[in-house]
């Protein structure tokens, strides 16, 4: 086998044109498909920018026919060979080269390959584990090589967007301190001062809000971010932000900006036309209408209020948790009246699983309506409903009862549900908005607290202030805004506190004492004395943005080298197990060293 090149490549596979015709080129890539038609060999040949058929004639070149018929799957090849057109007959139109093939004269095989795992080409269906285990051949696929590198197009285009609006890109510490208020951290321990802990950092919040002091008026950081979290299609323990920061601006100039950003992206990157200014929903509206923070505007379904139509009514369930301050709320699934006995009852589950006691139903069918809570309702209130719920012949109502915050998520999971079971979302649609005025503090039944909602460094409306002294922490709403695309939370943000006074009343807030407050935020509440610019940004979930806009349900489908559900590589087999040796100069016993022998 031949080990050096010692053939020069002149293009890429798709750098090849019909211009070329009769010219010779040298081309260098992987056999995507080999096939034997007896006499003749036809090799797919596959590089990063495409295939291009090369075949192998013994009339034409005997020694490279010869080689060609030892040539496996994924074998590395470098051919040098002229370009000609393909008969009109054997013209492939699905590929950008199909009109061409390289006639080969001289072939190298640069190495051989073991039969892949799977076969390398798009939409394969296959177990993602072995694709992680196997990363670098799931990335030889063209799919995931334009994952990979529409990423590179999007990281390329943020840099020289900012840059060109006077922000500079400022690397933070990967050691940071570890801090209360958010996901868990990832601790590094430190061996020259044992027994103490680096943590990787959640975001750069206090490192940036750090540069604002510093005078730096515009940074910008596309930025590893880590967060020992119960992870999900769209969360990983390790992602990146693209992070932002700036002093002297109002709200409104962050979103402006970061709308200018989202549509120069979609255009250049996907070719999609955004118009701006985004719609602007308050966050108590995204709850009443969507039943969540980050809805999915793409198809309507929206959570209609139908309290008052059957207040005082027989039916009990409804009003005693109307009476106990609860709500009833629909959804009107169109033209859903017919929906299978078995499957109300599914739904039934379903909502159960976010925390609704029940579900009740009305089918409006041709034969009238049909539910099993009709019988309660006087027909002038069965009449009111259905008029609130806009409903008619054909239509199917789903009805929660309980408090608002049940509703809310019951509700607008069953919306989500029910718009894929009825295929109303369109894949092609592209729905921004803004969710704004977010309450500051949120109830945390676990910790019996308040705990900040986006966190504790952002500022409340200053009409609310006065209730941090009532005590009325529920009414207070931040100055915070969610970037929201087809119901992913893509980016959130705020305006900061500036002051030691307001930040320490919130730190008491969220139940952090004076001690605790200077031990964990000191150099923060120290920096406020020295001449704080007010300042504010936000953060992009890089690789949600990114998964998005390739199309995909995973961000792992868009990260080179993501963990699985558990956390693991399975490629690098990480995490792992350490010498004892390592532990020891980390000052680190564990309670599973035992078990690892
Ligand atoms: P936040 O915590 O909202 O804000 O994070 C910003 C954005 O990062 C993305 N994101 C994630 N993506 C993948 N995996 C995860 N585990 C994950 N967690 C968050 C989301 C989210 O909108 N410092 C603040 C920002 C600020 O106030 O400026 C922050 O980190 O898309
Ligand atoms: P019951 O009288 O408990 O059998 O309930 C009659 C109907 O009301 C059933 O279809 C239940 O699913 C429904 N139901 C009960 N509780 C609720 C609730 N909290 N919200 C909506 N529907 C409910």
């Amino acid at each position: 086998m031949d080990t050096l090149i010692g053939l020069k490549r002149s293009h890429s596979c798709t750098e090849v044109t019909t211009a070329h015709e009769g010219q010779e080129v040298v081309l260098c890539g992987w056999v995507s498909r080999r096939r034997d038609h007896g006499g003749l060999i036809f090799i797919d040949l596959r590089d990063r920018s495409g295939i291009m058929q090369v075949v192998f004639s013994p009339d034409h070149d005997l020694e490279a026919f010869k080689k060609a018929e030892g040539v496996r799957s994924e074998y590395v090849l470098a051919v040098k060979g002229t370009v000609q057109l393909r008969d009109a007959a054997t013209i492939n139109p699905h590929l950008p080269t199909g009109k061409l093939e390289v006639y080969g004269a001289e072939l190298r095989i640069l190495n051989a390959a073991n039969t892949p795992p799977f076969y390398i080409q798009d939409n394969i269906d296959v177990d993602e584990n072995v694709r992680l285990r196997y990363r670098y051949l799931d990335l030889r696929r063209p799919e995931m090589q334009y994952n990979l590198m529409l990423r590179h197009k999007v990281t390329k285009i943020m840099r020289d967007f900012f840059d060109s609006k006077g922000f500079c890109e400022i690397e933070t510490p990967m050691l940071a301190k570890s801090s209360p208020e958010g996901a868990r951290d990832y601790l590094v321990p430190s061996r020259v001062n044992p027994g103490k802990f680096y943590a990787l950092p959640q975001s750069p919040q206090l490192f940036k809000q750090m540069l604002m002091v510093a005078g730096m008026e515009k940074y910008f950081q596309i930025v590893r971010c880590f967060r020992d979290e119960d992870l999900r299609a769209d969360r990983q323990p390790e992602f990146t932000q693209l992070d932002v920061e700036m002093s002297f601006i109002d709200r409104d100039e962050i979103l402006n900006i970061m709308e200018g950003l989202v549509s120069t992206l979609f255009e250049k990157c996907v070719d999609a036309k955004i118009s701006t200014p985004l719609l602007r929903l308050s966050y108590d509206d995204a709850m009443a209408r969507f039943g969540s923070d980050k809805p999915d505007m793409r198809f309507g379904m929206e959570l209609i209020d139908i309290s008052d139509n059957v207040r005082g009514s027989n039916f009990k369930v409804f009003d005693n948790i109307l009476a106990a301050g609860g709500q009833v709320k629909a959804i009107n699934v169109k033209g859903y009246a017919a929906i299978p006995r078995r499957e109300l009852d599914g739904l039934v589950d379903y909502v159960a699983t976010y925390g609704a006691k029940g579900l009740a139903w009305i089918c409006y069918t041709e034969e009238g309506i049909k539910s099993p809570i009709a019988k309660f309702f006087a027909p002038e209130v069965l009449d009111a409903i259905g008029k609130t719920a806009q409903a008619e012949t054909g239509d199917l109502l789903l009805m929660v009862a309980d408090k608002p915050a049940v509703v809310a998520a019951a509700l607008g999971q069953l919306r989500l549900e029910m718009a894929r079971r009825r295929d109303l979302i369109d894949p092609n649609k592209l729905s921004f908005l803004w969710v704004v005025d977010f309450p500051m503090f949120e109830y945390n039944e676990e910790e019996k607290r308040y705990v900040a909602m986006h966190h504790p460094f952002t500022s409340p409306r200053d009409e609310d202030i006065p209730y941090l002294t009532t005590g009325e922490l529920g009414k207070i709403k931040a100055k915070a805004y969610d970037m929201v695309l087809n119901g992913t939370e893509i980016g959130g943000g705020s305006l900061r506190i500036y002051s030691r006074d307001l930040q320490e009343k919130i730190f008491g807030a969220i139940g952090l004492s004076k001690e605790e407050a200077v031990e964990k935020f000191g150099y923060l509440l120290e920096a406020f004395e020295f001449g704080t610019p007010p300042h504010g940004g936000i953060a992009f979930g890089l690789d949600r943005l990114v998964m998005i806009m390739a199309k995909r349900s995973s961000i792992r489908d868009v990260i080179a080298f993501p963990k699985t559900q558990s956390a693991i590589d399975p490629m690098t087999q990480a995490p792992s197990t350490v010498a004892d040796k390592q532990l020891r100069e980390l000052s680190i016993r564990t309670s599973l060293l035992a078990k690892k022998k």
